[in-house]
Order: structure tokens, then C-alpha cells, then sequence
């Protein structure tokens, strides 16, 4: 007899700004979930977060998906009257599996996992550690250093820095002796490249600086280095793999928000065309970085990558003769999963359809094991 259907609580939407990308993200694994031996495998329960953090059930997530775009107030017959998490709907409580399609802040940072964690049901991607480790830069960077894995020489500032000129004006000094110019100035805790700047004097680092806080009390500042962006996807749990590389080329300084989201203004190739030995020294390091920061399921590891030797003096830095030098970025605990997206390109070039890639990853999440509490106590 045919076993029955793993119910998967597909979650999308949700209050970042990356709502939009969520939805199409979602409506790609949706359909990938529905196709061929998965629509037999899987039964899909798709819940739609809105803008404002509540929580909608099949009807109106699946309606969300059709037609592509946030739901408008109007629609909704009964808002709640405050906004955020006010219960989960009713056919929750049949989901063997989530699987969270949410990018940024309140779903790729740890948030949702918590949530999934206490009501003791396995889901896709990391936990609450990887992920919160994953989403704040200064955390990710801390922990990239105390594996000893290559990043470009960068300094943590607290906001609060920028509250008294005296301060402010040694701050900037500082920075500027350390780093020097160009740098980047980074709220820790967006993506999108929301609220990051490039700055080539000190006017524009106090304007960068300014305007990182205004989105996060938490702040990187970067040295500015010219380099190759290279990208590699991450799969598994107790056993991890990386796919082959792609790189982003754009026609502009740096891969800012509208670069990002402007049909035609960027592209990608995949495999990169690099060395062999550089490809296989990101794959390496793209696991190390997932164990460095506790990230499982999946994750999008970001390079930069310098043609020439670099003169950055990073720690860790992995010139190699010829070879240039590999520079961890970021990593990315949920990564934009829409048919155009990195991730699942990257695993379509590595031999992994995406019917099979999110088979994969629901499989993957079942590897997962519920901390007990009472069993450890009893142990
Ligand atoms: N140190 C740096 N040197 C050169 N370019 C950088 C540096 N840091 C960031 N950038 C540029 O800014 C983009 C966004 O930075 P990133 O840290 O990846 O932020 P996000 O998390 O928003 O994607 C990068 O893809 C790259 O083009
Ligand atoms: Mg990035």
C-alpha cells in the first residue's frame, strides 16, 4: 500500500523587505513540490504572511501565489487589529514538514525557526543558531574569524558611536587609518544591499555611516576591495555538499539594490569561468563557512575573488601562486529561491534538477533531530 502523503507547510511572504522575492520564491518551490514523483510524495499546505506579520491560511496563500502580488488590506474580510504573529491558522496542526520560504529579517534570522523548534515539528534550512549566526554580519564575521576563514580587514561600530561629535570624529580617524579608502559601510542586520554604501572620502563615510544606522544599531564597515563575485549552494546536514560556482557580472561600481533587482542589469555564468583550484578552494571553504556559523539544509555561500594577489591583509587570506585570492563575503541562510535565482541554477548545473533539489531538502530536514529536553534530563 502506497504510504500517505507528507503534508509540507510552505510559508512565505513575511515582514521584510524582501516580501515580494518571497512570493516568487515560494511560487517556484510550490511548483517544484507539485511536479512529477513529489506531487505523489507531498501534499503542499502553502500560509501567506503578510506585511503587518499575520498569518493566513491555504485559501488566501495559494490565491497570493496565483496571482504574484502582496495582498492588498482590502482584500482581507477581518484584519486583526494588532500587527505581528497572533496564532498559527487551523490546518497548521496537520504539517509534518516547514518548509520557510521567507528571505531577511523575522524568517531568515532565526525567528521562524524558534517558532518551529517549540512546537517540535522538523523543518528546511538551518536552526535558530545558523540562522541568526547567518543574518547579522557582525556576528557571521566573528564567527568566519574564529574559524580562520578568509574575509577582507573590517571593523564593528555601535551606532551609539555616531551619538557624540568627539567620539564621531575619532571613530571616522579610526577607520580611516585601518581601512582607508574605498570602503563599505553595512548595516548589520538587512540584504538587498539595503542601506549599504561605498565611500571614497570622509564626507561619505559620515553619510554612510548616518544612513546604515538609520537601519540597524548594529554596523560593518569594510575595506573596499576590487574583486570577482563568485557564489556557491550548500545542501545537506550531517553530510554537506557544494554545488559548482556561478558569478554575478553587472555593468556597475558595485552590486547595489538597483543593480540586484533591475531586470537586464546583471547576469549570471555559471560555472564560473575560474581555475579549477580556485572552484575547488571555494567549495571547501563555502562548508567551512556553513560549520563556522552552524548553517544546515542549505545556504548560499558569496566570494569575492581577486585575479591579482591581494594587498588586503585580511586574516586568513588565501593567495595562492597564480591563483588570486578568495574572500568570503556572506553566507545566506534562505536564499532567493525564484526560477532566475543562484541557488537552484547552481544545483541544475551540479546535476540536481529542481524537482529533486526540494526533495532533497524536505528529505534533509527529516534528518533533523528534535531537541528533547525531558530525554536529555532522563540520560
Ligand atoms: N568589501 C567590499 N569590497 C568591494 N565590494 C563590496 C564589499 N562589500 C560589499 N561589496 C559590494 O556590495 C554588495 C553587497 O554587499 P553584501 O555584503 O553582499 O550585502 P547584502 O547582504 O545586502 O547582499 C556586494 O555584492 C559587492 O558588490
Ligand atoms: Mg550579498
Amino acid at each position: 500500500m502506497p504510504s500517505a502523503p507528507t503534508s509540507i507547510g510552505l510559508v512565505f511572504g513575511g515582514v521584510s523587505g524582501e516580501h515580494a522575492v518571497s512570493i516568487r520564491s515560494a511560487a517556484t518551490v510550490a511548483g517544484a513540490l507539485g511536479c512529477g514523483s513529489n506531487a505523489e510524495r507531498y501534499r503542499l499546505l502553502c500560509f501567506y504572511i503578510d506585511q503587518q506579520g499575520h498569518w493566513w491560511p491555504p485559501a488566501v496563500a495559494d490565491a497570493v501565489l496565483a496571482t504574484g502580488h502582496p495582498l492588498e488590506p482590502e482584500e482581507v474580510p477581518a484584519r486583526p487589529v494588532r500587527p505581528g504573529f497572533q496564532g498559527l491558522p487551523a490546518p497548521a496542526a496537520e504539517v509534518d514538514v516547514w518548509f520557510p520560504v521567507l528571505h531577511g529579517p523575522n524568517g531568515e534570522d532565526g525567528t521562524i525557526q524558534g517558532l518551529f523548534t517549540l512546537m517540535q515539528v522538523p523543518f528546511v534550512g538551518s536552526g535558530v543558531l545558523g540562522s541568526a549566526v547567518g543574518m547579522d554580519k557582525q556576528a557571521m564575521k566573528a564567527a568566519f574569524a574564529a574559524a580562520g576563514l578568509p574575509q577582507v580587514p573590517y571593523r564593528c561600530v555601535d551606532a551609539v558611536e555616531l551619538g557624540e561629535p568627539q567620539r564621531f570624529e575619532s571613530l571616522v580617524e579610526r577607520l580611516e587609518a585601518q581601512l582607508g579608502y574605498p570602503c563599505f559601510i553595512k548595516p548589520a542586520n538587512l540584504g538587498s544591499s539595503v542601506g549599504i554604501s561605498k565611500a571614497t572620502n570622509r564626507s561619505a563615510l559620515v553619510g554612510g555611516l548616518r544612513a546604515a544606522a538609520r537601519h540597524d544599531r548594529r554596523l560593518v564597515v569594510e575595506k573596499g576591495i576590487v574583486a570577482r563575485e563568485l557564489e556557491c549552494a550548500v545542501l545537506g546536514r550531517q553530510s554537506m555538499r557544494a554545488s559548482v560556482l556561478g558569478e554575478i557580472r553587472f555593468d556597475a561600481d558595485w552590486y547595489d539594490y538597483t543593480t540586484k533587482y533591475t531586470e537586464g542589469l546583471s547576469h549570471t555564468v555559471i560555472p564560473a569561468p575560474v581555475p579549477a583550484a580556485v572552484s575547488e578552494r571555494a567549495r571547501t571553504l563555502a562548508i567551512e563557512a556553513c560549520r563556522a556559523v552552524a548553517a544546515e539544509g542549505l545556504a548560499r555561500v558569496d566570494f569575492f575573488y581577486e585575479e591579482s594577489p591581494s594587498d588586503a591583509n585580511g586574516a586568513g587570506a588565501t593567495a595562492e601562486a597564480g591563483a588570486g585570492t578568495l574572500w568570503l563575503n556572506e553566507i545566506n541562510t534562505l536564499p532567493g529561491f525564484t526560477s532566475q535565482s543562484m541557488y537552484p541554477m547552481l544545483w541544475a548545473a551540479s546535476g540536481l534538477p529542481l524537482e529533486e533539489l526540494v526533495h532533497h531538502l524536505v528529505q534533509d530536514a527529516g534528518e533533523w533531530n528534535i531537541p528533547n529536553g525531558a530525554e536529555a534530563q532522563a540520560a
